[in-house]
C-alpha cells in the first residue's frame, strides 16, 4: 500500500512528483523518495519519514533537475521503514518504484544473490529491480517481460532505464496503478488525485499489460509486444475534493461532506419509487437467497448494519465475514448465494481474495465501492458505487455512512420485490432515506462543541466501553474502532447483554461506557444494562434519539440524535461517534489523518 507518481514532459519533474506523492501520502508515510533524470543523469533524493522530511532534504541538497522521473511514498512491509529501504531503488541501469509484495522474493533473492549480486536494502522490491537488471541487455520489453514470469505476489512497477532516458515503463498485478494523459506530458500515479491538477484524462492498466510512457505519447502493450488499443476515461473527481477545504484536518472535513455524500449516493437511486432502487444496476434481487456479505474494518462494520436491515426487513439471510478468515475457513457457498463486497478503496488485498473465490465457484458478486475503476469495481458482476469522492483521511467516515445507505437501500429494494413489508412501509423508508442527509446535517449544524467537550472530559482514560444491542451494536463496533485507530485509547465495542458475561469486570469508578440506544424495540432492555454499569461506577454517555432519554440517574452526559426512521438511526447516531473520536484524538495530539501503522488501502494480506 505504497504511491507511485511518474512524470514525464517538459516540467521540472521533482515539483509535480512531490505534489503528487504528497496527495498519496495517505497510502503510506514512512519513507519517500524521488528519481529524476537530468543532465548529469540520474539523482535520487529519498529518506525514512513523511514528505515533510523529503521536502526539507530538497531544500538542504538540491532539488533534482530534470523532466523525467518516478516518485513513492512507502508503508513498509518488507524491510523496516530507513534510507536504504525507501524507494526508488536503483541498481545497475534499472531504478525502480514498487508498491505490493513480491511473494518469492526469498527464493529469488538466493538465486541472484548465488549468481554473485551484492544487495544493499533488505525491501523485497530490491529483488524486482537486481532481477530486471540481470535480464536487461539493452531491450527493456525483454527485460520486464522476463521478470514478470519470475515474480510472484503482486506489484505495480514504475522503471526507468539509464540509457533510455525519455521512457517510463509501467506494469501492475494485483496493485493499482494509472496513466495520466496530458499534452506534451503524461504521467504515472496509483490513484488519479496524484495527477487531478495537471490531467483529468486517464486509462487503466491492466495485467499482463506493459505501459511505455513518452513525452508525446502512451503506448501500452501485451507481453507479446502488440499494441493495445485502450479506453480513455474522465476523473470527475474535482481537485478541491481531495483537498482540506480549510478544515484543520481531513478527517473533519469528511465527516463534514457527509449530507453531501449521503445525497450523491441516494438521491440518483430514489427516482423511480421505492421498486426502482438500484435498479440501473441491479435487475433482480429475487435470486439472492442467502448474501454473503464479505469486507475488512469499518466496512465489515457496515456489513453487520446490512445484515440487521435486510433480515428484518427482507428476511433474507445474510452472514457477515471478515475477508482475511473467509478463504481460509472452506466456506460454504451454493446455488442462490450471492456475495456483497464492501470496499472504499477496492484494492483491500483480502476483499478481492474472497471476490476470486466466489466467482471460481460460481456465485454472483455485487461490489459496494468508492474508488471508481479499483480493481474490486472492475472485477465484480455488479458494481454499486458509493459516490463519496475521495476519502482522505485513514480512519474512515464518509465512506462509512455511505456505504452503510447503500445497504439500507438494497435491503429495501428486496423487501419490495419479496413483498415482505407493506407499500405503507416501504413509502415510509422511501421517504426517510430522503430525509436522512438533512438528519445528518442538523447534527452537524447543532452539536460539535458538545461532543468536543465530552471528549476532553475523558482524553485521560486508559480504557472506554462502546455498548449496544442489535444494530446498535454494530454501530458501536465502527464507533469503538474510530475511537482507537486514531486517538490509541483502548476501546471496546460489546453487545450490552454480554458485558456481564466477563468484561464488566473492567468496569470501576470513572470508566466512561458509551451507551448507544436507537432501537426503540430494545431501549428498555439496553437501559437495565447500562443501569448495571453505573452501579459499578461507570461515567455513562448515553446516545439516544432526541426527547427519548428516559428520566433517571443512569447517565452522566447525554448525546441526542435527531429522529428518523428506526431502521436508519445508525447513519445518524455515527456522527457523534466520529466527532467524539476525532476530538479526542485531536484533545490528545495525535495524528488524526495518518494514524500511526496505519494505511488508507490495504493491499497486503
Ligand atoms: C477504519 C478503516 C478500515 C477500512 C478497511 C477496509 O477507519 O478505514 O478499517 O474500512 O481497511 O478498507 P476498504 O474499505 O478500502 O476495503
Amino acid at each position: 500500500m505504497c504511491g507511485i507518481v511518474g512524470y514525464i514532459g517538459n516540467k521540472q519533474a521533482a515539483d509535480i512528483l512531490v505534489e503528487g506523492l504528497s496527495r498519496l501520502e495517505y497510502r503510506g508515510y514512512d519513507s519517500a523518495g524521488i528519481a529524476v533524470y537530468g543532465e548529469d543523469g540520474l539523482k535520487i533524493v529519498k529518506t525514512m519519514g513523511r514528505m515533510d522530511d523529503l521536502r526539507k532534504n530538497l531544500n538542504e541538497f538540491g532539488k533534482p533537475v530534470g523532466s523525467v522521473g518516478i516518485g513513492h511514498t512507502r508503508w513498509a512491509t518488507h524491510g523496516e521503514p530507513s534510507d536504504i529501504n525507501s524507494h526508488p531503488h536503483k541498481i545497475g541501469r534499472v531504478t525502480l518504484v514498487h508498491n505490493g509484495i513480491i511473494e518469492n522474493y526469498v527464493t529469488l533473492k538466493k538465486a541472484l544473490a548465488d549468481a554473485g549480486r551484492t544487495f544493499i536494502s533488505s525491501t523485497d522490491t530490491e529483488v524486482a529491480v537486481q532481477l530486471i537488471d540481470s535480464l536487461y541487455n539493452g531491450d527493456p520489453l525483454a527485460a520486464i517481460t522476463a521478470a514478470l514470469e519470475q515474480l510472484h505476489g503482486s506489484y505495480a512497477f514504475g522503471i526507468l532505464f539509464d540509457d533510455i532516458p525519455d521512457t517510463i515503463y509501467a506494469v501492475r498485478k494485483d496493485s493499482p496503478l494509472v496513466v495520466g494523459l496530458g499534452e506534451g506530458e503524461n504521467f504515472i500515479a496509483s490513484d488519479i488525485p496524484a495527477v487531478l491538477k495537471y490531467t483529468r484524462e486517464y486509462i487503466l492498466i491492466e495485467e499482463k499489460e506493459i505501459a511505455i510512457i513518452r513525452r508525446d505519447g502512451v503506448k501500452i502493450l501485451d507481453v507479446k509486444g502488440n499494441e493495445i488499443k485502450k479506453d480513455t476515461f474522465k476523473a470527475s473527481w474535482d481537485i478541491e475534493a481531495a483537498e482540506k477545504g480549510g478544515y484543520p484536518h481531513f478527517m473533519l472535513k469528511e465527516i463534514h461532506e457527509q449530507p453531501k455524500t449521503l445525497r450523491a449516493t441516494i438521491s440518483p437511486r430514489l427516482q423511480n419509487g421505492p421498486a426502482g432502487i438500484l435498479k440501473e444496476e441491479i435487475d433482480d434481487t429475487l435470486k439472492m437467497e442467502r448474501l454473503l456479505i464479505v469486507a475488512c474494518g469499518s466496512a465489515m462494520h457496515t456489513g453487520l448494519l446490512g445484515k440487521n436491515a435486510i433480515e428484518k426487513l427482507a428476511r433474507v439471510p445474510v452472514d457477515v465475514h471478515i475477508a482475511s478468515e473467509f478463504r481460509y475457513s472452506d466456506p460454504i457457498m451454493k446455488q442462490g448465494d450471492a456475495m456483497i463486497i464492501i470496499s472504499q478503496s477496492g484494492e483491500t488485498a483480502d476483499s478481492i481474495a474472497a471476490l476470486r473465490l466466489a466467482k471460481q465457484r460460481g456465485i454472483p458478486v455485487y461490489a459496494i465501492v468508492n474508488v471508481v475503476g479499483s480493481t474490486i469495481a472492475r472485477e465484480a458482476d455488479y458494481v454499486i458505487y458509493t459516490w463519496a469522492g475521495p476519502e482522505i483521511a485513514v480512519a474512515t467516515t464518509k465512506a462509512y455512512s455511505a456505504q452503510a445507505a447503500t445497504l439500507y437501500m438494497l435491503a429495501l429494494r428486496m423487501a419490495v420485490d419479496r413483498k415482505t413489508i407493506s407499500d405503507e412501509r416501504a413509502n415510509q423508508l422511501f421517504n426517510a432515506l430522503n430525509e436522512l442527509p438533512d438528519k445528518v446535517a442538523e447534527i452537524l449544524d447543532n452539536n460539535m462543541a458538545h461532543y468536543e467537550k465530552l471528549a476532553a472530559m475523558n482524553k485521560d482514560v486508559h480504557d472506554l466501553f462502546y455498548i449496544g444491542r442489535g444494530q446498535d451494536y454494530a454501530l458501536c463496533c465502527e464507533g469503538s474502532l474510530k475511537l482507537k485507530e486514531i486517538s490509541y485509547m483502548h476501546s471496546e465495542a460489546y453487545a450490552a447483554g454480554e458485558l456481564k458475561h466477563g468484561t464488566i469486570s473492567l468496569v470501576t469508578e470513572g470508566v466512561p461506557v458509551v451507551a448507544v440506544a436507537t432501537d426503540d424495540s430494545i431501549t428498555e432492555k439496553t437501559i437495565s444494562n447500562i443501569k448495571e454499569v453505573k452501579a459499578r461506577g461507570a461515567f455513562v454517555i448515553y446516545v439516544c434519539k432526541k426527547g427519548a432519554a428516559a428520566e433517571g440517574d443512569f447517565y452522566d452526559a447525554l448525546i441526542e440524535l435527531p429522529v428518523t426512521d428506526e431502521v436508519l438511526m445508525p447513519i445518524v447516531a455515527i456522527v457523534p461517534l466520529q466527532s467524539y473520536a476525532y476530538y479526542t484524538a485531536v484533545c490528545k495530539g495525535c495524528d488524526v489523518d495518518k494514524p500511526r501503522n496505519l494505511a488508507k488501502s490495504v493491499t497486503v494480506e
